[in-house]
């Protein structure tokens, strides 16, 4: 499966931003929230001022912008496809990238981040790798730290034009997409031992700041 994901991002790369800007949703409910909900996870992401952030699953480092304000933050991607990898590396200057599976990331590597971001990777896996991932996350916490979790939601607007769980497929790859529901997304916070913050949860997307 990793293959494969690696093998879709690679060969979307270049016009996978594409996708924040909403031109080809054909509902205009849903459009009009993913504008509403991408702001709302630019204002929390703006807030970081200094420390250091790592960034999982980091793509092509889009949210950069809104967390990079500042020379004072230290930040480190990780991300598995050499072209998102690529892609960061020229948008984030002065970035750590590391290519590596972010579950061996998180097992091996003993740093500890003020801030960690898993933005739009935690809908490619099943509850028990969510689930997972957040517990291994919260261990390279620094006390007092913060873990950014956004990613889309599945809301009645969303589903007037998707499936709750489908395959996104590209010439070379596929990658499992889930959408999930507040409640769902809740369980999986909850059984990870990790308390949330701040839970904004938009028609589009969610954003929760956890602890
Ligand atoms: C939908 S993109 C999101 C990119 C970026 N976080 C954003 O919000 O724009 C998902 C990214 O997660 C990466 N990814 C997914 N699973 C991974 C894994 N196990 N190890 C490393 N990277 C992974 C993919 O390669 C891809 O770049």
């Amino acid at each position: 499966m990793k293959d494969e994901m690696m093998e879709y991002y690679d060969s979307v790369s270049s016009s996978f931003e594409e996708a924040y800007f909403a031109d080809t949703i054909y509902c205009e409910e849903l459009k009009s929230s993913m504008l509403k909900d991408l702001k709302m996870i630019e204002n929390v992401l703006g807030r970081v001022k200094e420390g250091s952030l790592l960034d999982l699953g980091c793509g092509t480092g889009y949210w950069a912008n809104f967390y990079c304000n500042s020379a004072d933050i230290d930040v480190t991607g990780v991300d598995l496809s050499e072209n998102m990898g690529e892609l960061f590396r020229r948008s984030v200057s002065g970035a750590n990238f590391i290519r590596e599976d972010i579950f061996r990331f998180l097992e091996s590597f003993d740093y500890k981040y003020d801030y960690i971001l898993i933005s739009f990777v935690l809908s490619h896996y099943d509850i028990e790798d969510a689930i997972s991932i957040l517990r291994s996350a919260k261990k390279r916490l620094n006390p007092g730290g913060h873990i950014f979790i956004t990613d889309s939601s599945w809301s009645p607007e969303r589903e007037q034009v998707s499936r709750k769980q489908f395959y996104k497929r590209s010439l070379s790859g596929s990658v499992k997409k889930l959408y999930r529901t507040k409640v769902e997304l809740d369980k999986i916070v909850h059984d990870a031992d990790i308390e949330a913050d701040e839970a904004y949860f938009g028609a589009a997307f969610f954003n929760y700041v956890l602890r």
